[in-house]
């Protein structure tokens, strides 16, 4: 089986901060998984790490099969192989949805403008944005930013895609429409590690669900398992924390 993201006994500390502590991963071809976890345990370092975002200190990275860490592939070769999306949307604010689209297709891969502004308006279409082509980040809401994002990231053809916490920033109704576009794309085959707080969204994408705890996978399989039947004590209180409390919460709110 083709393994798309293989990490080995990765370890990353920031001074005397030791983040991840032998960290091993692997995402076969087409696999979604869900990492959950408490705040500060590593999540998006090791996603960080994943997308050759931070320097490693000990460990392996490979992206089917190819060395990922430590300058083991060129920027286009990672951006071709990966996309990331973040909590913040990060588009570029003084430019148009369509060319924040097209700008890495054409600078990185080399794409023609015509063909680049066709691929847009095709995954515009499919994060339900087409009537926003032509608009600027300051006039759409967190959630269409957020999709905008999505389908720049799509663009670069990348056969991974890393959500760290992509809904976290959002107003709770705007939520649903992201992960609705996530779910489509975890439906259509793509691989994908996403980092998320959603519990209910992770029982339903995902094939896995990682749970890590302080720099370390303490436990992982099918999410009815993870979620519903924990083996580790540690993650029964989490799931304790996250489950009711959050319905709670925002019952709360209302
Ligand atoms: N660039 C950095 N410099 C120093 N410390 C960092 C850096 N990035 C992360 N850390 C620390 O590493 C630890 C893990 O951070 P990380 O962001 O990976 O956690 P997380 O699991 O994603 O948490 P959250 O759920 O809050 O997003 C934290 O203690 C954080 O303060
Ligand atoms: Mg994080």
């Amino acid at each position: 089986m083709d393994i798309a993201v293989q990490v080995r006994g990765l370890h990353k500390s920031f001074g005397e901060l030791q983040v991840l502590k032998g960290v091993s991963l692997d995402i076969p071809n087409g696999e979604v998984v869900s990492i959950i976890g408490p705040s500060g345990s590593g999540k998006s370092t090791l996603a960080r790490c994943v997308c050759n975002l931070e320097d490693i200190d000990q460990g392996e990275i490979a992206l089917y099969g190819r060395r990922a860490d430590k300058g083991g592939m060129s920027n286009k070769e990672q951006s071709q192989l990966v996309g990331m999306i973040f909590q913040q949307f990060n588009l570029f604010p003084h430019l148009s949805v369509l060319d924040n689209i097209i700008l890495s297709p054409m600078k990185v891969r080399g794409i023609a403008r015509e063909q680049a502004i066709s691929k847009a308006a095709e995954l515009l279409d499919r994060v339900g944005l087409s009537e926003k082509i032509d608009s600027r980040p300051n006039e759409l809401s967190g959630g269409q930013q957020q999709r905008v994002a999505i389908a720049r990231a799509l663009a670069m053809e990348p056969r991974i895609m890393v959500f760290d916490e992509p809904t976290s920033a959002l107003d709770p109704e705007l939520v649903g429409e992201v992960l609705e576009v996530i779910a489509e794309l975890a439906g259509s085959g793509m691989t994908m590690m996403i980092i998320t707080h959603e519990m209910s969204f992770a029982k339903d994408v995902s094939n896995r669900v990682v749970f890590m705890a302080d720099g370390a996978i303490l436990e992982q399989g099918p999410p009815e398992q993870v979620l519903e039947r924990p083996q580790e004590e540690r993650t029964r209180t989490f799931l304790q924390r996250m489950l009711p409390h959050h319905t709670n919460v925002k019952g709360a709110e209302i």
